[in-house]
């Protein structure tokens, strides 16, 4: 197959027509294929099954923090639980607060505080008039979710291979004192795959914001979460801020939701004890405590920090073939005609296609009217804008094998049919 753009026209349309047969050849056999959703498969949430049965009647739900696990109290949680997560995120179980179910949930209280209460001394950041963060993208959409919801503008940064672009974000917050935060994904971004290089993550602990209260949620999602043999490494960003005295800077949060059950899972957050004083305030408030049973019910089925990297293998041998089959297929289909680019991570659960510019959207519908559900066109971007209208999030992880592969066939013929599209 040849680059699209140096066919003749008349080759190009019989490149259309062919596609279109094979186009409604798929459509014809109404299809329901989904490669919208970033959730483990079945085969994924069967790993952790055993974990259901390891608190029984005869457990003693005593720890040396707390005489019974299945009543009130330990806001914090467990300490046995705050050296898990603290572990997997590389600081001390002192600056580690576990939560309740959703590291999402514990993002959006964190900016619920900080508007109710402010930090680093400084008013309330709903009393401050408008606010605005800075938004990589592409990137996860229930960040921009969560921050339209409080009305904070977002400003789009856009990502390079090693994060955010630094020179922009570095720019913006020296000079406007408006600009409150930035979300990041520093490991295998949502949706790219990228990690951020070491320069990167330097240059974050190093930000001299105009802002006193600016914030950086760390939203480490993906920290653990290799599918190959050559797995991303990521700067841990408390050693930097010691090192730069800037330890108040960032909330750093994680969750179990893709190592054991999403949705039933164990969520945290790393925080500096001022930025940890200020969050008491609130969930003291907010809650006695939160779910300390599961907490325990993970604490005894994993074990330590190798209990869960062990664990994390054996999702790794379900995910690794999945993205290879999209890889190869992406790579089959569309590298020669030169439709589409697209990121190879090595973990976290999302290939992220570029294909022609202006095409997105006519990708996205065609895949629907051939039965395959994506994520909408623009969604990793902020106010759902994706300016090229380019951008699309394929998530290898939920479909069974077969459908994955008839969808991503089907995904193959739209990009190119909504490129001849354009160029004809
Ligand atoms: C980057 C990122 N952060 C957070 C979440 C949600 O995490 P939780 O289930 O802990 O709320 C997701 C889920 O897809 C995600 O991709």
């Amino acid at each position: 197959m040849s680059n699209y753009s140096t066919m003749e026209k008349t080759a190009l349309k019989a490149e259309y027509d062919s596609l279109k047969a094979s186009f409604e050849a798929y459509k014809a056999q109404g299809l329901k294929l989904n490669m919208a959703r970033g959730k483990p498969g079945s085969e994924q949430l069967n790993i952790s099954n055993d974990m259901l049965t390891v608190l029984t009647a005869d457990t003693d739900y005593s720890s040396p923090d707390c005489p019974d696990c299945r009543n009130y109290g330990n806001l914090t949680g467990l300490e046995s639980a705050q050296k898990l997560f603290a572990d997997i995120l590389g600081v001390e179980p002192k600056n580690v607060f576990v939560g309740g179910n959703s590291s999402l949930n514990m993002m959006f209280d964190t900016i619920a505080c900080m508007m109710e209460l402010g930090c680093s001394g400084e008013k309330p950041w709903r009393e401050q008039g408008k606010i605005k963060f800075l938004c990589p993208a592409p990137g996860y959409d229930r960040h921009f979710g969560v921050t339209g919801y409080f009305g904070i503008e977002m400003i789009t940064v856009p990502m390079t291979e090693n994060g955010p672009d630094m020179d922009m974000v570095e720019k913006l917050v020296s000079e406007d004192a408006s600009i409150k935060g930035i979300w990041c994904v520093p490991k295998y971004s949502n949706p790219q795959g990228i990690t951020y290089s070491d320069e990167t993550v330097k240059r974050f602990a190093s930000l001299k914001p105009a802002a006193k209260d600016f914030r950086i949620m760390w939203d480490n999602a993906y920290i653990i979460h290799d599918i190959n043999d050559t797995p991303d490494q990521l700067l841990n960003i408390f050693d930097e801020v010691k090192k730069t005295g800037n330890e108040d800077i960032v909330f750093e949060f994680c969750s179990t939701s893709k190592i054991t059950f999403p949705g039933a899972g164990v969520a945290a957050l790393a925080a500096s004890e001022n930025n940890l004083a200020i969050l008491k305030k609130r969930y003291n408030f907010q809650t006695i405590g939160y779910d300390k049973m599961n907490m325990l019910r993970h604490v005894k089925y994993f074990g330590d920090l190798n209990g869960v990297l062990a664990h994390m293998q054996k999702h790794r041998a379900v995910l690794e073939p999945r993205f290879n089959m999209v890889l190869d297929m992406l790579e089959k289909e569309l590298k020669d005609c030169g439709v589409a680019t697209w990121t190879k991570p090595n973990g976290g659960y999302f290939v992220s296609v570029d294909v022609t510019e202006g095409c997105a959207k006519r990708v996205v519908a065609l895949c629907k009217e051939a039965g395959v559900v994506l994520t909408g066109a623009g969604a990793t971007y902020p106010y759902g804008n994706d300016p090229k209208d380019s951008n699309i999030r394929i998530a290898p992880t939920y479909p069974p094998v077969e459908e994955l592969a008839k969808a991503m066939e089907i995904f193959c013929i739209c990009a190119k049919m909504a490129a001849i599209e354009k160029l004809i």
